[in-house]
């Protein structure tokens, strides 16, 4: 069972015990129904204490129990915490750890509630883009307040229980042993009648009318394009505006109606996407991991300093290795600067980054390196150069370290190779800047082992990353889709956009930069260093010119001050440049395009689903595993918009079919071997699926 029942001399104790976080499945909620119905009928029993086993008191709805019928079976929450509530004998909540979303709300449903300090307090529905729909928003005003319940509920942050002491949340804060200290408050309170209930609670705020409108005001500029804040708003407001049980129906409404909503389901596809991204399908979850104690860095440059960063942050000593004494300086000030900046912004205190930068040491000799458990090697994007470095690690490593590639496009497996010990490496793809970006595209070679694949997935989620499995391919995931991206967004230049007008539209869409501002970021170089490639090793694909013409006349973006933008000193903004425009305008005219009008919806459709076919490709080829691994990538490394929920996902919720319509209409246009479609992608669509 996953909730149990013991009696406690006078007083019953149900137990949830349904690790990791007592979620509120059915078999528990049946549980907790059960247990009040048997104390209830037995007369020696006067009081009824709920408490969680493990971790806390409860984290909410069971998430292993979502999208399945299970969800709705009865009793329902709301049938427990009703059952709860009007039991005739007391019950008390006693809470440590957490109690969250569903699990504050069975606790509010409850008539007194007792908590240790240090218990995280939360309704974070709003992150799943819906609202409490369990009484939550009816109740938590009345206990702790209109304006305190209200940010709580908007933001979804927890509280710890301390901060709230004080208020009608908490009837009693236990210092001891939780339970005994229940027990006895239980008995304390056990012939009190009537029976306490925060629905009756009334709130005493004089200007809650002006103070809701300007919550409102507030909410609505920071809601951006999710619709689920406002909601939470005018569920808090129906507390001092409706009666109760209206309150709550209402809250039910617009419960259902969020559910049903499309930024909801992105957000919940998101959430169940990191999960599943940490899953491989032939590695156990017991899978033994190598031990990541020190780790070192090869190449102090734009990324070997960000991802040294990232051990010193998750307190991991790394050693940076340069070649030359000037590089390995100027790494280690980058870093320092970086730090002191988020010091600045208060992000870090001054004992933080000194015990940061302690962690971070450099050398220049392989020798001072060999002892590290893993090392990232982030040196310049030429396989000559990796080679080098990778047959000198294979001389100076311990036995058991993991040797991993930061390689953007690089074959893993010919790194591999490069060693005698091709199981022990790996491709570790961060991205820029590297101590910021949530994704980690971890690549997978042929002979990678298990343990070093897993010991890497757990690294990620230890400095905070992402980490998403790619298989090894050029560009793996992200780069390989993205290149199809640019590849159209240069074509719609050539046809008649200019670089303002494609990001515009794609940044309305909802990115949070269009790809011309973005080239201007990483650098317009790096592109034409992988396109030169592209064109011996892909003599048949083709390729607008309009970006080498570009670094031809050396604007390589923000850094030369000019790329797609003109850029002023000290300003990050990007100005419209004539020069280009004008260049792009002749260079239609060279190519015998006649320009035309395109609309904005064009340029959506044409980056999304150069995105989308090239995904279907990946995902057919097994070199991602999941389309919600693809998601993954594109909303924590791309900035593609949360709300959408991802390129696949954004696919199946316009519908394959019409996917591959407007595919076809650009098909008739400049470049059909563009739209070639995916086989999967046109299989899906016949057969009425989708790729999520
Ligand atoms: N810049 C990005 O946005 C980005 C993103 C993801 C991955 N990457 C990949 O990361 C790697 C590094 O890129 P970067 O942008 O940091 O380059 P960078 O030029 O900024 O830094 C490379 C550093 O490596 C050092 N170096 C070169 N050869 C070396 C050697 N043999 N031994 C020791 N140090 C050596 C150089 O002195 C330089 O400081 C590349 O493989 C690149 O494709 C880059």
């Amino acid at each position: 069972m996953t909730a149990t029942y013991q009696e406690h001399g006078d007083i019953a104790v149900i137990t949830l015990d349904n690790p990791p976080v007592n979620g509120l499945g059915h078999e528990t909620r049946t549980g907790i129904v059960d247990g009040v119905n048997r104390a209830l009928d037995n007369p020696a029993v006067k009081g009824i204490v709920l408490v969680g086993s493990g971790k806390g008191f409860s984290g909410g709805a069971d998430i292993r129990e979502f999208n399945s019928p299970k969800v709705l079976q009865e009793p329902s929450l709301n049938t427990v915490i009703r059952v709860v509530e009007g039991s005739e004998k007391p019950v008390v909540a006693a809470i440590h750890g957490m109690a969250m979303g569903g699990g504050l709300e069975l606790a509010l449903g409850c008539h007194y509630r007792v908590a240790t300090a240090g218990a995280q307090i939360a309704l974070p529905e709003v992150k799943l883009g819906i609202l409490p729909g369990a009484g939550g928003t009816q109740r938590l005003p009345r206990a702790i307040g209109l304006e305190p319940a209200l940010n709580m509920i908007v933001s979804g942050t927890p509280v710890m229980s301390e901060k709230l002491a004080g208020t009608k949340l908490f009837d009693q804060m236990i210092d001891g042993d939780l339970l005994a200290g229940a027990i006895a408050f239980a008995r304390s309170v056990a012939d009190r009648r009537p029976l306490p209930k925060v629905r009756n609670l009334k709130i005493d705020m004089p200007n809650a009318e002006g103070y809701l409108q300007f919550a409102r005001n507030t909410v609505r500029t920071v809601a951006g394009p999710f619709p689920a804040p406002l909601k939470c708003v005018d569920a808090v407001a129906a507390t001092v505006t409706k009666k109760f049980e209206d309150g709550l129906a209402f809250e039910r409404s617009l419960f259902l109606e969020l559910v049903q909503t499309p930024e909801s389901k992105a957000l919940r596809h998101a959430f169940f996407g990191e999960r599943a991204a940490s899953k491989i399908p032939d590695v156990p979850s017991d899978t033994p991991l190598r031990e990541i104690k020190s780790a070192a860095v090869i190449g102090a440059g734009t990324m070997g300093g960000g991802i040294a960063m990232n051990f010193a942050n998750a307190g991991i000593p790394v050693k940076m290795l340069e070649m030359k004494q000037e590089a390995l300086d100027k790494g280690l000030a980058t870093i320092r600067k970086n730090y002191e900046n988020s010091m600045k912004k208060g992000k870090l205190t001054q004992e933080q980054l000194d015990k940061r930068m302690a962690l971070i040491s450099g050398t220049l000799a392989y020798e001072d390196i060999g002892s590290a458990d893993l090392v990232v090697e982030a040196v310049f994007e030429d396989l000559g150069v990796k080679e080098t470095v990778f047959k000198k690690l294979d001389e100076v490593m311990k036995p058991g370290a993991i040797l991993a590639s930061n390689t953007s496009t690089l074959d893993v497996d010919k790194i591999a190779a490069f060693t005698k010990r091709p199981q022990d490496v790996i491709g570790t793809h961060f991205f820029s800047p590297a101590n910021v970006m949530k994704l980690l595209e971890i690549v997978r070679g042929a002979k990678t082992g298990k343990d070093v694949l897993a010991t890497v997935m757990a690294l990620a989620k230890k400095i905070k990353k992402t980490g998403v499995v790619s298989g090894v391919c050029d560009g793996f995931i992200g780069n390989r889709m993205v290149e199809q991206y640019i590849r159209q967004a240069f074509f719609l230049l050539e046809e008649g956009c200019l670089p303002e007008q494609v990001d515009k539209a794609i940044e309305k869409f909802g990115f949070a930069m269009g790809p011309f501002r973005m080239s201007d970021l990483a650098g317009n170089d790096i592109g034409w260093y992988i396109r030169k490639r592209r064109y011996v090793e892909k003599p048949d694909v083709v390729y607008s010119k309009i970006g080498d013409k570009l670094c031809e006349k050396g604007r390589f973006g923000q850094k030369t001050s000019a790329g797609w933008y003109d850029y002023k000193p000290g300003d990050r903004n990007a100005y419209p440049s004539d020069e280009v425009n004008q260049m792009v305008i002749a260079h239609s005219a060279e190519n015998g395009v006649e320009r035309r009008k395109i609309s904005d919806e064009e340029i959506v459709e044409r980056l999304v689903y150069a995105l989308v076919n090239e995904g279907a490709l990946i995902l057919e080829e097994g070199i991602a595993l999941r389309a919600s691994d693809i998601d993954m990538v594109y909303l924590t490394g791309y900035g593609f918009p949360l709300f959408r929920g991802g390129p696949m996902f954004h696919a199946d919720t316009v519908g394959l079919p019409n996917v591959l319509r407007s595919m076809r209409k650009y098909a008739n246009g400049h470049h059909p071997d563009a739209w070639k479609a995916a086989p999967l992608l046109e299989r899906l669509a016949a057969e009425g699926k989708s790729f999520n």
